[in-house]
């Protein structure tokens, strides 16, 4: 596979038609459908939100995205490629093309390294740098996310969960992704934190024509960062479309639900 051909032909950065997960024999042998006939597709620099409640199937459906769950029908393609039938070494080298940022900073960063090389690690991996250019991209991502060279030394336990969340999200993007999959990047911190990674979200779609898909249950937050909305419901998708469309006249019960959440969690100033 050519990567620069993978980088700019496409301007399609997903492709999930009728998607179906289930998980066999897990709660009392029963299989569990947590994503039913699911299509939705990302073009290069729009953000779609996905919203539902707790247990609708919105991680399950990043999972089957990001190659971590298998589909049981259905198909995802990332930039044209499908990575399901590439071979394991073909799609690690796609890897970098589609990164992913997950709720709890914490879990996702190796405690034993220093943020610089947890950084690094990926550039490495994908031979995009080596030597010292190795140590300035990663220091140079590291200081768009608001870590300053003084302390990329530090270990992740000395940095709050704000700025966990914001050392993932640089080893996220330092391989300059075309996709980036967010799975509430923001639901495990604080309020006035949330904002600040929000902001940071926002700031790297300015800088680059990324695709995003960014999941929550919060219809505040989706107004904030996505162009397109997805509702789903137990497992499947009851209601899709501009962010605009959505929130003036949401049709279905559900959607109206979230949105009165949101309405009252926000207070009326996020979403007023
Ligand atoms: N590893 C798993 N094994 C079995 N069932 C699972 C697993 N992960 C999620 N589920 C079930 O799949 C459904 C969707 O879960 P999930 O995708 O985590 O929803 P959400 O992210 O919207 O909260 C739920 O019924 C959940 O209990
Ligand atoms: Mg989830």
């Amino acid at each position: 596979m050519n990567t620069a051909s993978v980088q700019n032909d496409n301007t399609k950065v997903l492709e999930v038609r009728n998607a179906r997960i289930v998980y066999t024999g897990t709660h009392r042998n029963k299989d569990v459908v947590a994503v039913e006939d699911v299509s939705l597709e990302i073009d290069r620099g729009r953000s779609l939100g996905i919203v539902g409640a707790s247990g609708c199937g919105k991680s399950s459906l990043v999972r089957g995205i990001m190659q971590l769950v298998p589909l049981a029908s259905g198909s995802v393609h990332v930039l044209g490629q499908e990575p399901a039938r590439m071979s394991r070494e073909a799609r690690r080298r796609m890897r970098r093309h589609f990164q992913m940022v997950f709720q709890d900073p914490g879990g996702s960063l190796d405690a034993r390294m220093r943020v610089i090389d947890l950084v690094a690690e990926p550039l490495k991996v994908h031979k995009m740098a080596r030597g010292d250019e190795l140590r300035d991209r990663a220091a140079s991502c590291l200081e768009s996310v608001g870590i300053t060279e003084d302390m990329v030394d530090r270990y992740p336990h000395q940095f709050s969960g704000g700025q966990r969340q914001r050392i993932a999200i640089a080893r996220a993007i330092v391989t300059e992704p075309d996709l980036l999959v967010c799975d509430e990047p923001t639901s495990a911190l604080d309020v006035s934190i949330q904002a600040h990674v929000l902001n940071l979200l926002r700031d790297i779609r300015r800088r680059r024509p990324i695709g995003m898909l960014f999941v929550t249950h919060d219809m505040g937050v989706v107004r904030q960062i996505c162009d397109d909305v997805i509702v789903m419901d137990a497992g499947r998708i009851v209601e899709q479309g501009p962010v605009e469309d959505i929130l003036r006249a949401p049709a279905h019960p559900v959607t109206q639900a979230l949105l009165k959440v949101a309405l009252e969690h926000h207070a009326g100033s996020a979403l007023g």
